[in-house]
């Protein structure tokens, strides 16, 4: 599949339907992903990113059926993770001398990949590229999410073909922002900072009032990943600026797992507390042992507080409850608070362990938890929704 951008830009992707988990199997894509290539003609050509791997066959098949491959002068590697570098072994086999642009990072990373001498022509940022009447203006973007990470705007084109950063993991043959579900599109959008970018967000801020500084004109924002940003397409760079920004809504997160229900009924009656003492505030409970992880990170990103659960275990705390929390300290969450909480039998360490999990996260604990006895009795079930009633209130 290939489409026309404008008449001297194509797409030659692939829409990834198929796609259920990503980077490995760490991130869930509910609704596939797309690998965005892109092929600008101007005097010279320009191929921008390429496809993961497994469809390099297709995509060079694809490629050659929009442009003798020989035609191509230029390619562009603005990131070398596997999903946009992959097809490059099979497309250099055919066009081995053609110059690859890439960051120095880059050029280490795509050699660690594919122990290739290719032709790499090392770009810093404001290095230009003429493809003739018009000319490729490079930005190095490091961390965002990769040391090599980069950007290509196309001047008198106004376009930022800005790679990462932007995209979504969104299959759809409507391959622009104003034609697909706005909630799906920000949804997957915020999704795809919160799991990736939010421990660069320092660096997403001071990228984006980089690039605001050059004040150059920008039409459209063409990702790596979902769809094409043409409508408003400032929208979503004000987004990222907003979620850089020590981001939270009024919404409070419990995240918890349990074993005979003990320390289900503690969230649950947390829960109600929240709600009766702040009638305004979103609370949601999150089994955690049955929920997409991913999801779950993505509204600890939305919360300004969390609340974490776990029956004691083995003087420990359940893998599920662990597992996040380890995800969740790799993330480094900003200027958020939390707590702990869970049911015991006997030693009763879960919410000691929870707590220190939560400051070696730089969580702000709101107090020192609550941790109740076998199955809460009527009392505990007070206990704890008292808890959630102080937790709202210190909140507000
Ligand atoms: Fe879409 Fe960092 O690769």
């Amino acid at each position: 599949m290939a489409f026309r951008i404008k008449d001297n830009i194509s797409w030659i992707g692939k829409i990834d339907w198929e796609l259920r988990k990503f980077h490995g199997e760490e991130y869930s894509t509910h609704r596939g992903s797309s690998y965005n290539s892109y092929l600008v003609r101007d005097e010279k050509t320009a191929l921008i990113d390429t496809v993961w791997g497994k469809f390099s066959g297709e995509f060079v098949e694809n490629l050659k059926k929009e442009i003798p491959l020989e035609k191509i002068n230029f390619v562009i590697a603005n990131h070398a993770e596997s999903d946009h570098s992959g097809a490059l072994p099979e497309l250099m086999r055919h066009i081995p001398d053609t110059p690859i642009y890439c960051t120095s990072n880059g050029l280490n990373s795509l050699k660690g990949h594919y122990h290739q001498n290719w032709n790499f022509k090392v770009m810093k940022t404001g290095d230009k590229l003429s493809l003739g009447s018009k000319e490729l203006i490079f930005i190095e973007a490091p961390m965002l999410h990769w040391p090599d990470s980069m950007m290509s705007y196309l001047a008198g084109d106004n376009i930022l073909f800005s790679n990462d950063a932007f995209g979504q993991h969104i299959a759809s043959e409507l391959m622009y922002n104003d034609l697909v579900d706005q909630a799906e599109l920000f949804q997957e959008a915020i999704k795809y900072y919160a799991n990736i970018l939010t421990p660069f967000s320092m660096l997403v801020d001071r990228k984006i009032k980089e690039v605001v500084a050059l004040n150059v004109p920008v039409d459209l924002i063409c990702p790596s990943h979902g769809v094409i940003w043409r409508k408003d397409p400032l929208q979503i760079v004000n987004k990222y600026a907003q979620w850089a920004g020590n981001y939270a809504e009024n919404q409070i997160t419990i995240i918890y797992d349990t074993m005979w229900d003990g320390t289900r009924r503690m969230a649950e009656a947390i829960a109600k507390g929240a709600t009766e003492a702040d009638p305004t505030v979103t609370v949601k409970l999150f089994n955690i042992a049955r929920s997409d992880k991913n999801d779950v990170i993505t509204e600890v990103f939305k919360s300004k507080a969390i609340l974490v659960g776990s029956p004691t275990i083995n003087q420990g705390i359940l893998s599920a409850s662990a597992a996040i929390l380890e995800e969740i300290k790799g993330l480094k969450f900003k200027n958020k608070k939390a707590a702990a909480f869970g049911s015991y039998g006997w030693s009763g360490e879960s919410v000691k362990v929870i707590s220190n999990r939560l400051t070696e996260s730089g969580f702000q604990l709101l107090n020192d938890g609550i941790r109740e006895k076998w199955n809460p009795s009527a009392e505990s079930v007070e206990n704890c929704i008292r808890f959630g009633k102080e937790v709202a209130l210190d909140l507000k």
